[in-house]
């Protein structure tokens, strides 16, 4: 990754996973669990079938093939940092036959876009990785038509929770939350979100929580996109350091009782 783009990065930097395809599959699988809910949420916020889309952050672009079908005959522009991730985009929408998306390297920071040239856009996952979260919305808002929408979704760690509790699991969520912080991220996002884009002249700014829990994802699929993965987070000494904790996280996981939920933040705003 070139320097430029590892400062823009923030905290996810897709080159520093130890392994590139698990972390696709997770991608993958991140993008099904809450499809349906999301779909109605973009619904709720206004977006509408002949839409401009910007997916912002695409990644892998199994979500700009799904905000295709919703704005068709719309057209969906995907931005994002990694270019492994824009090629893997690229090789999704050609499996999925999607004509009405296409994908354009840039950072959020300096979006290689025309002023105001779209209805909606989606920020999905992204702003819990932001140093610069404030930068990010003003760019947001250059590139929104006037009365265009904003719809973020993204997580806040105070509404991750697993019982039976344990040591093990606040104390990870602690500590690879700090590590996301070092990286310039930020887990407690979700909850800022509304000051944030208030005080970034959004208007009609709201946020919604949609709790998905275990008896709805399964133990497995929970543990892997809520917990699991933020040990690849977490610089090498700090990833051994963790080890005993998930070994413990697995273990609690076995008992018949166990039980988990996160919380979804979607917050909405009106471009002026
Ligand atoms: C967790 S992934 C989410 C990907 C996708 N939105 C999804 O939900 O599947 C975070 C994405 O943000 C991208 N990213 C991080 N910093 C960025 C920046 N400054 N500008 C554009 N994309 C960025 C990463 O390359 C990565 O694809």
């Amino acid at each position: 990754m070139k320097a430029r783009h590892r400062s823009e990065a923030g905290s996810y930097q897709f080159g520093a996973f130890a392994t590139e395809s698990e972390e696709l599959q997770r991608l993958k699988l991140q993008a099904t669990v809450a499809i349906k809910l999301e779909r109605e949420a973009w619904q709720a916020a206004g977006l509408r079938s002949g839409m401009r889309v910007l997916d912002l952050a695409c990644g892998p672009g199994f979500i700009s093939c799904e905000l295709a079908r919703a704005a068709g005959p719309g057209q969906v522009t995907g931005v994002d940092l990694s270019p492994e991730l824009l090629a893997t985009a690229d090789h999704v929408r050609q499996t999925e036959q999607v004509q009405n998306v296409t994908f354009t390297a840039g950072s959020v920071y300096d979006l290689p876009l025309p002023e105001a040239q779209f209805d909606f856009v989606y920020a999905r996952f992204l702003f819990q990785h932001l140093a610069r979260p404030r930068q990010a919305l003003d760019n947001i808002r250059r590139v929104l038509k006037p009365g265009g929408i904003l719809c973020v979704l993204d997580i806040d760690d105070n509404w991750t929770s697993f019982a039976p509790g344990s040591e093990a699991f606040t104390g990870f969520i602690r500590q690879s939350g700090a590590g996301q912080k070092r990286r310039g991220g930020n887990r407690l996002i979700g909850s800022q979100l509304f000051g944030l884009l208030r005080r970034a002249g959004f208007r009609n700014v709201a946020v919604r929580i949609h709790p998905l829990t275990t008896e709805e994802l399964g133990l497995r699929t929970f543990l892997g996109l809520a917990v699991m993965f933020r040990a690849q987070m977490l610089s090498k000494p700090g990833r051994l350091l963790a080890l005993p904790r998930l070994g413990k996280i697995r273990a609690a996981a076995q008992d018949p009782d166990a039980w988990g939920a996160v919380g979804i933040f979607l917050a909405t705003g009106i471009r002026d």
